[in-house]
């Protein structure tokens, strides 16, 4: 019911708009941290858009959950600035790491720090210049 609450909210602050699909789902994910599978009802006929439409949206874009997150939340980078500096090997290492315990790992697609690549963001933190190496010691950080 809390949950509803919140997303009537943001439905009746944004329904008007013009593309409010995408603002609408970054809102509820920012509010509830993920996007219950029995709001896409309410958000479809907010928007007088089908339910295929808003579900299809929340599985084209990697930053959508269908469910909470397990754990702190780990992305790696994996856009192009990152790749070139090695975030696909970095990505297969945080995949075996991560595996088995209490993180949700997700690939991101630039955080705006390709200078500095490659770049991890866990939880509201960013963190630069990341090797498999520091990527370990970051991880068990979040255990202490
Ligand atoms: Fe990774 Fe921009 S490409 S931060």
């Amino acid at each position: 019911p809390e949950q509803r609450a919140a997303v009537r909210a943001v439905l009746d602050a944004r329904s008007q708009q013009a593309g409010a699909l995408l603002p609408i789902l970054h809102d509820i994910q920012d509010q509830l941290g993920y996007i219950p599978a029995d709001v896409v009802v309410d958000i479809a006929e907010a928007l007088n858009v089908s339910r295929a439409e808003v579900h299809g949206v929340i599985t084209y874009y990697h930053h959508f959950r269908s469910e909470p997150a397990r754990g702190a939340v780990v992305q790696v980078c994996r856009a192009e600035a990152c790749q070139s500096c090695g975030s696909e090997a970095l990505w297969e290492h945080a995949s075996k790491k991560a595996a088995g315990q209490n993180v949700t790992l997700e690939p991101v697609y630039c955080l705006g720090l390709c200078a500095t690549a490659p770049a991890v963001q866990i939880q509201d933190k960013f963190h630069a210049r990341v090797t498999p190496t520091k990527f370990d010691r970051l991880l068990a950080q979040l255990k202490e």
